[in-house]
């Protein structure tokens, strides 16, 4: 387990929501139910794939800090469903569980890389902006996608929205120039945690491009990649299937 990063979340709960609203222009909002749109399509197979076997359906949002993402996702829920928020952060869980719409919710304190579910038993997880938090180096990143698929069940679905690089030069450098300015000064000064923000600072324009994220989740066994870019390529919700 990762204790500076654990470290780094205990300090910055209570403002958390609110930096990333001002340092995003609220753009994470509107991300964030983007992407609980992709996970529940049209098609409904995160769903359709369960009611066949007349089992009950389970969603996880993994990394679901202080639970944005899991309550977009608990609104999308029928009474059949099992909406899941994991974590290893006690801090941003408990902010998570404060909120009135948590009590739908089950609340599991967890290292993402070692989940505490059955293989084949989840018909859908989420993710948001904390991949670059479990990306150490490829190598971990890739077996901690496995661990996702090894608990996801054959018609699963995983969900990931996160920064990207943006395909347009100009764009990316206008991109890294904003983080590189802002995220530090700001989020170090609103939360009081100086770690945290230059960590965000510098894992931001290091990570990967989307192209190289789905190649990363192809390795990792997911056979069905495909992302859509939002915000110029500033963030790119991927979706995996088997
Ligand atoms: C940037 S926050 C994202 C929170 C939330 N998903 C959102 O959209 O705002 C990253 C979260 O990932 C959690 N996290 C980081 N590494 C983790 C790990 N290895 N296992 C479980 N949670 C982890 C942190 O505790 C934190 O709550």
């Amino acid at each position: 387990m990762n204790k500076g990063l654990q470290k780094i979340y205990s300090e910055i709960p209570k403002r958390y929501e609110l930096i990333n609203h001002l340092l995003t222009f609220g753009a994470d909002i509107r991300c964030r139910k983007k992407a609980v749109e992709f996970a529940i399509d049209r098609d409904g197979a995160v769903r359709s794939g369960e009611a066949q076997k007349g089992d009950g359906v389970t969603w996880v949002d993994i990394c679901s800090g202080t639970g944005e993402t899991v309550m977009n996702l608990s609104k999308q829920a029928d009474e059949k469903t099992t909406v899941i928020a994991a974590d290893f952060s006690l801090p941003m869980l408990n902010i998570a569980r404060s909120k009135p719409e948590a009590k739908k919710i089950n609340f599991v304190l967890t290292d993402a890389r070692n989940l505490p579910f059955a293989d084949n038993s989840i018909d859908l997880i989420t993710i948001s902006f904390a991949t670059r938090n479990l990306n150490t180096n490829r190598e971990i990143l890739i077996n901690t996608f496995a661990e996702f698929q090894r608990v996801l069940k054959p018609t699963g679905r995983f969900i990931n929205l996160e920064t990207s690089q943006p395909p347009d030069r100009f764009f990316r450098k206008l991109m890294h120039l904003f983080v590189g300015i802002t995220v530090r000064r700001i989020g170090a000064a609103l939360s009081g945690s100086k770690p945290g923000y230059v960590y965000l600072s510098h894992s931001i324009p290091r990570f990967y491009s989307a192209d190289e994220l789905s190649t990363i989740l192809n390795e990792a066994g997911f056979s069905k990649v495909s992302y859509k870019r939002l915000y110029f390529g500033f963030m790119a919700i991927h979706k995996a299937e088997m």
